[in-house]
């Protein structure tokens, strides 16, 4: 069976106090989940969260992370000092990143690399914009964007793999994709992977799904047969709503 994901990206969100605050209030508040737990906080808190939460479930998730491995990269953050801080999952190809940072797919395909040659786990984000659904096209999207970064790269981990479909349109605007165009997609997904890696262990990635998933709404989207969790965004930055959220898996 594969297993149930739930992760919480923070944004730049939260300074040292409220990111521990916040992963304290999840704790208390729930200490045994029925699935895989994630937040991501920014980077300098990164190791806080990693402390405070290391008796619990819970497991640190960084926003981004360089394709380089050290030098003169100003402002860049490399593989090797995520892991010296002990954190081992990250999240590649945001469309925040994509579309506000400018990162294409080269440069997608070499943060990949990357982190699968030093053994992170990666949550890849994939997704279309409006004007794509609005003419049919997601599923061209999803595939130009998987051919030309994961499915161009050879020694992928498949076991450290997560992808994230979150469809642009639905990212921060309180509009959600429907249950049947997310199951839709993700089977397509699916079938994508299977396809690439061979049914027996593509059938293994989960595959969650991101944009404005809310305690209202998570059940039915969680129910969905090719749905294995969620990257929620606003909603966990708010204990409650995130661990609502978490409970409907
Ligand atoms: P949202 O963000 O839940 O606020 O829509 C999701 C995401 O960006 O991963």
């Amino acid at each position: 069976m594969r297993r149930k994901v739930v992760a919480g990206n923070w944004k730049m969100n939260k300074g040292l106090k409220d990111s521990t605050a916040l992963v304290q209030e999840i704790i208390q508040k729930n200490n045994s989940f029925n699935c895989d737990v994630y937040v991501a906080p920014a980077f300098p808190f990164l190791n806080e969260v990693s402390v405070v939460s290391s008796s619990s479930q819970i497991k640190v998730l960084a926003q981004n992370v360089s394709s380089k491995s050290n030098g003169a990269f100003t402002g860049e953050v490399s593989v090797d000092m995520l892991k010296s801080i002990n954190i081992k999952s990250v999240i590649i190809g945001h469309s925040e990143r994509r579309m506000l940072f400018g990162e294409d797919d080269k440069t997608l395909k070499m943060k990949l690399e990357n982190c699968f040659k030093n053994d992170m786990e990666v949550f890849f984000c994939i997704g279309e914009k409006l004007d794509m659904r609005e003419k049919g096209m997601q599923n061209d999207v999803i595939e130009n964007q998987l051919e030309n970064t994961l499915f161009d790269i050879d020694n992928v981990n498949l076991e450290k793999l997560i992808i994230a479909y979150e469809p642009v349109w639905a990212i921060g605007t309180g509009v959600n994709a429907n249950s049947d165009q997310v199951q839709e997609i993700h089977c397509h997904i699916r079938k994508l992977l299977n396809f690439r890696y061979g049914k027996e262990s593509s059938d293994l990635i989960p595959i969650i799904y991101g944009g404005s998933l809310k305690p209202d709404n998570s059940r039915n989207i969680f129910n969905c047969s090719d749905v294995d969790g969620g990257l929620v965004g606003g909603a966990s930055l708010n204990s409650e709503t995130f661990i609502k959220i978490i409970d409907s898996i």
